[in-house]
């Protein structure tokens, strides 16, 4: 039997994904129409012999109890929502919920962090892990980076023969390796043990020594006081893999995420996407490449979408629109002739008509091999915006006949004119 864990911190961290993140949990935002986490449930539920997904975290249960039901109610998994009592850092919350990940007896179970898309390849990696032997404690997803990137991650360096871990460093200060942590690990029980004399030392330090806080003894991290150690002893091992990965830390990646679950499900789940044709030529707007429409949502004929485009529940999409690399979240209305380029629009957001809004894609460099998305700041070193996405909060409204470009706009605002590179407030 195997069990999941997925790690999404609370309502401290995602500040770069604000203010997406200020009317919903980021790790419920919608990126390919299903809230984010939902893509490592659906990996996880693919698992055999997957009974268990535990998702921890330190937000407000209220906040999350209705997903879960509906995710059991989807996947036919048990899926719980274990809630932190202050952040515990990435392997203090498993510790502290040791006893429910270890019920049952499972085999091994993975975690996942919760910022990260993927074409997650579990069944891969549990394979991968059961040839590793039984002292192995974990296997990591590991992908190339380039050098200048690979010190945002995890860097590890590994025997090219057997794949084990030789050196770890998290996110070092001078060059290490550019292979690199992707935050999706299979481990098995006996990991419990090393946590576990993490925490008995650090409380052995508080109560004879007098260092630190008690409450200190229980924030652990996966990366620094495990991985770390624990690289050159052969238990832990690196899968590397060549597919699809990212990390979702800024509201640009999930554009860059959107495109790449869109174009996962072409194989996987072709009836989320919208194909020309569908509903009968005569009512079907046109489109072109990838696009998911909610089924509640209502498209003009004569609207152009895609490629790469998610339209959520109950949006109202007007005649001669044109919307590409974008998502439209639920409740939206775009009205005639407008265009969205690279942007986000926001829950119950009115677009006029006329109007363009436009941001500037944050893809990774294409001429290099292995570049992964830059997660730059909102300003630069002259403390001027950096040309990102236009994001509209929630239930903003932009007039018609105005252009919108590289802009954030916070919740509720209501626009009367075009705006370049700001920030709305
Ligand atoms: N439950 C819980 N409690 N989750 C947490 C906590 C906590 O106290 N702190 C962080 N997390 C979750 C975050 O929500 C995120 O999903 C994941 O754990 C990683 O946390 P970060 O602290 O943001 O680390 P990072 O993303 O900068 O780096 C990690 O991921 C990289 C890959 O994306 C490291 O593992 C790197 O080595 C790795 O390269
Ligand atoms: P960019 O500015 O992103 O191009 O990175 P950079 O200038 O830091 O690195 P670049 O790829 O130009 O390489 C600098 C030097 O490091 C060259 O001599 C490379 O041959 C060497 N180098 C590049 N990648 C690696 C690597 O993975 N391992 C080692 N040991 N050396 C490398």
């Amino acid at each position: 039997m195997l069990k999941a864990v997925i790690l999404i911190g609370g309502p401290l961290k995602g500040t770069r994904f604000r203010p997406l993140s200020l009317d919903i949990p980021k790790p419920l935002f919608p990126v390919a129409g299903l809230p984010m986490i939902q893509h490592h449930i659906e990996a996880c539920a693919d698992v055999p012999n997957l009974k268990e997904i535990l998702i921890l975290g330190y937000y407000p249960s209220s906040e999350l109890s209705q997903f879960v039901a509906e995710m059991m109610q989807e996947y036919k998994v048990n899926i719980r929502y274990l809630q932190e009592f202050t952040a515990l850092g990435t392997a203090g919350g498993i510790y502290h919920f040791r006893d429910q990940i270890r019920s049952g007896n499972p085999k091994a179970f993975f975690v996942l962090n919760g910022d990260v898309c993927a074409d997650f390849p579990l069944a891969e990696m549990l394979e991968f892990h059961q040839q590793t032997g039984s002292s192995s404690l974990m296997t990591m997803m590991a992908t190339e980076a380039t050098r200048q990137q690979s010190l945002h991650y995890g860097c590890i360096v590994q025997d090219k023969d057997t794949h084990a871990v030789q050196h770890y460093v998290e996110k070092p200060s001078t060059f290490v390796s550019t292979l690199i942590n992707c935050g999706v690990y299979i481990c098995s029980v006996e990991l419990f043990h090393h946590i576990s004399a993490v925490f008995n030392t650090r409380q052995q330090n508080y109560y004879n020594d007098g260092v630190g806080s008690g409450m200190e003894a229980a924030v652990i991290h996966l990366e620094k006081d495990i991985l770390m150690p624990l690289a050159g002893t052969g238990k832990v091992f690196a899968m590397q893999t060549n597919t699809w990965w990212s990390q979702l830390k800024t509201a640009g990646s999930t554009i860059y995420a959107n495109r790449h679950f869109l174009e996962l499900f072409r194989t996987r789940h072709r009836e989320r996407l919208v194909l020309n044709g569908d509903r009968g030529d005569s009512e079907m707007c046109r489109i072109i490449g990838d696009v998911h429409i909610h089924p509640t949502a209502t498209v003009h004929r004569s609207a152009t979408l895609g490629p790469n485009v998610s339209v959520g529940p109950g949006c109202v999409i007007g005649p001669g629109v044109r919307i590409r690399e974008s998502i439209v979240l639920a409740g939206a209305n775009i009205s005639d002739h407008s265009l969205v380029l690279h942007s986000i629009v926001g829950r119950d957001s009115q677009v006029g008509q006329w109007t363009r809004v436009e941001g500037t894609p944050c893809d990774p460099n294409p001429n290099k091999p292995f570049a992964k998305m830059d997660n730059p700041p909102l300003f630069n070193s002259d403390g001027r915006l950096n040309p990102s996405i236009t994001i509209l909060g929630c239930s903003v409204t932009v007039p018609s006949e105005v252009i919108l470009l590289n802009s954030i706009v916070l919740p509720y605002k209501e626009l009367t004119r075009s705006f370049k590179n700001e920030i709305i407030l």
